[in-house]
């Protein structure tokens, strides 16, 4: 056979393999289980805050089981963590997948941690297959993307995007008024400086729905076109503290009253506005939260979502008007503090098309739709094409301890992610 007919089967056998090739579902779901074994908590959920001795515990397990597969390995100023497996064109813009190992405080054993192990099972697929890509593949776990221990979410992505200052998210603290950044130092992840934002070829984060949609269409994969535009803000009322027996109810100045009213406000505020938005208190802080003393300070926390930022900020005028109606009516002080804004998110429609093609070649059922959780993938997408792989949450929960997705769609979203990743590395 002459040599050109000779490569052009050698061609063919090798996108034959590389066509072939699927993760190893029962190998991602023992990956899983082992690191859910950090910080897991008694009902079968996860506490892993972020910078917290859990959180060095899955770090160091992240870290030796991307040497176990001969990764390059970089821990950011922040303490990203990525490692890298060499193209053969080192030289050209990597492809980028992660996600993140911190939870919430009774969050569940899929968000984020899916994203992280679903592309070291990648990885690990790659290596297995002797598989050489053109471009490097590189997989990062993500600082600190829940924000419920230091504010705002997605502090690790957000710095490595040049949208958080590294020395402002080093300032951060939680309410024991730990700092961010000598909680890295604390547990041994405050790195050197890391890959220089450069360009990167694509960014994939697998993750999973962490709503309804999915499971009530049956549908497997989904493709998320962007992600929901979010408004933080903390509220402080402050009242008049007293005994809560000789104190008249007439001229109380009672704090946590007053928060009440305010709370159920914020609950009506979605179809006050037209309905396209959703707006959640979630933490309470009621002091001195003494039976016998009439409550003098309560602190809560604000979340106002939408595809619509104009609509985030229209809500929020209202219900900051609506607060101070209150205030006034209770005799007691009202402050609201914006935290955190990021605009609604749109992925590049390229990507998401090669995400849908991908599924349905691998013959999963996809649905489009808009993520209505906050993902790191936001910050990435501005400087990087980036898509997101959906799979379902059973029963829509999650950052419950009953957070769960089936084995079978974890697999099939690897899959998803093992073919966009060969794609972006080897197109
Ligand atoms: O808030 C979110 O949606 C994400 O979990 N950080
Ligand atoms: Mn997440
Ligand atoms: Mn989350």
């Amino acid at each position: 056979m002459n040599l050109f007919l000779l490569i052009l089967a050698k061609g063919k056998e090798l996108s034959m393999k590389i066509g072939n090739l699927r993760v190893n579902g029962q190998r991602l779901k023992l990956t899983l289980e082992e690191m859910g074994r950090i910080g897991g908590t008694p009902a079968g959920g996860m506490h892993r805050l972020a910078l917290t001795d859990e959180d060095r515990k899955a770090r160091d397990l992240f870290l030796k089981w991307l040497r176990e597969i001969n990764l390059e390995v970089l821990v950011d100023e922040v303490g990203n963590i990525f490692g890298k497996r060499p193209g053969k064109n080192p030289d050209l813009p990597p492809v980028l997948t992660g996600s993140h190992l911190d939870t919430q405080p009774q969050g569940g054993r899929f968000d984020g941690v899916l994203g992280v192990m679903g592309a070291l099972e990648v990885l690990r697929t790659l290596q297995e297959g002797r598989v050489e890509t053109e471009r490097s593949v590189m997989i990062v776990n993500w600082t600190n993307e829940e924000g419920t221990r230091f504010t705002p979410a997605m502090l690790g992505s957000g710095v490595w995007a040049g949208v958080f200052d590294r020395d402002w998210a080093y300032s951060r603290s939680d309410i024991l008024g730990k700092r961010f950044g000598d909680e890295l130092e604390r547990i041994g992840y405050r790195g050197k400086k890391g890959p220089k934002r450069g360009p990167i070829q694509a960014y994939y984060e697998f993750h999973i729905e962490q709503g309804p949609v999915l499971e009530k269409m049956g549908k497997t994969i989904g493709l998320p076109k962007g992600i929901l535009g979010i408004g933080w803000y903390d509220v402080l009322v402050e009242g008049e503290g007293n005994q809560a027996g000789p104190t008249p109810m007439e001229g109380r100045k009672d704090a946590l009253c007053a928060a009440a009213e305010m709370i159920l406000k914020v609950n009506e505020l979605p179809a006050r506005m037209g309905g396209e938005m959703v707006a959640t208190v979630g933490e309470i802080h009621n002091l001195p939260n003494s039976r016998n003393i009439i409550p003098d300070r309560v602190r809560f926390t604000l979340d106002v979502r939408s595809w619509d930022h104009k609509l985030v900020s229209q809500a929020t005028k209202e219900v900051r008007k609506d607060f101070l109606r209150i205030s006034e009516k209770r005799g007691c002080r009202v402050k609201m503090e914006e935290i955190w804004r990021i605009r609604p998110t749109v992925f590049g429609a390229a990507l998401v098309k090669k995400v849908e093609e991908v599924a349905s070649h691998l013959g999963y059922s996809q649905h489009r739709m808009i993520s209505g959780a906050g993902h790191d993938a936001a910050y990435v997408s501005q400087v990087s094409p980036t898509a997101m792989i959906f799979v379902p949450s059973v029963g829509g929960r999650s950052h419950v301890e009953v957070e769960n997705t089936r084995w079978e769609d974890c697999e099939a979203g690897a899959n998803v992610l093992l073919h966009c990743v060969l794609q972006s590395a080897t197109g």
